[in-house]
């Protein structure tokens, strides 16, 4: 099973992924969490240079491509396997951070950004994404309170994050199936209490569909 996480940067993404992990854990459901972009050399020496070389110039479209480049080597690396090993697999950001940022943020046409994104990742969809939802300003006062420095993303203005939540708040309406919209705003016990339940359900449904006749 393949499972995302998405949501603008504090939103409670990687608590999130992390609490999941452990609850499939002590339930001897084996998984991983990986994270974007990074989760493999390559895609941590991306990374590196697309949220932390503030001296290098980078264009909307030479940054959408690394982003993708990253997700390319994750996929073929890391998922794929996991996957074939049976194990499931907890992204930590997928292609719709690129729809979000890239494309309603930079203003990339969404178009291209969904026949990149099938490209890099041969066309692999998560069964889930959580949507964490998240007012800019509590994101914002989150990370303060974390003691996290800006990276080149969260340098961005306001507006530009205006567009992104919007671009995630999109995504989840032209997939309603796919997504599941949580509220990062509640207490992260509840939040992952539910993210957990739905995972069992949607695991519940798999092995039903594959067992039926
Ligand atoms: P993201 O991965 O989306 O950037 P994190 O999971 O790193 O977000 O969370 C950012 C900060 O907010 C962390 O300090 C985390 O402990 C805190 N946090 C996460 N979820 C909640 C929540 N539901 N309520 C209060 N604080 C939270
Ligand atoms: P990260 O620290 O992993 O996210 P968070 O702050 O939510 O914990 O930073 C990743 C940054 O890269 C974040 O600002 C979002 C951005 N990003 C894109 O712009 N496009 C993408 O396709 C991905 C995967 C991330």
């Amino acid at each position: 099973m393949l499972i995302a996480f998405e949501g603008i940067d504090g939103s409670g993404k990687t608590t999130q992924a992390i609490e999941l992990s452990k609850r499939l854990e002590a339930e001897g459901i084996p998984n991983e969490v990986v994270r974007e972009p990074g989760g493999t050399r390559l895609g941590e020496g991306v990374r590196e240079l697309l949220l932390h070389r503030s001296d290098l110039k980078i264009s909307p479209v030479a940054e959408f491509l690394l982003f993708s480049a990253s997700r390319a080597q994750l996929v073929e690396e890391k998922v794929n396997p996991m996957l074939r090993a049976g194990k499931t697999v907890i992204l930590d950001r997928y292609f719709y951070s690129s729809i979000a940022y890239q494309g309603f943020g930079r203003g990339i046409p969404i178009d291209e950004i969904e026949a990149v994104s099938r490209f890099a990742t041969g066309g692999l969809l998560p069964d889930v994404v959580f949507l964490v939802e998240l007012d800019l300003e509590t994101a914002m006062r989150r990370r303060e309170n974390a003691g996290r420095r800006a990276d080149r993303m969260e340098e961005a203005e306001v507006n530009f994050f205006k567009e992104v939540i919007s671009g995630f708040k999109e995504c989840a309406r032209h997939d309603p199936t796919r997504f599941i919209v949580v509220d990062g705003k509640a207490p992260i016990g509840k939040v992952s209490e539910r993210i957990h339940g739905n995972v069992l359900n949607r695991i519940k449904n798999l092995a039903e569909e594959r067992n039926a006749p």
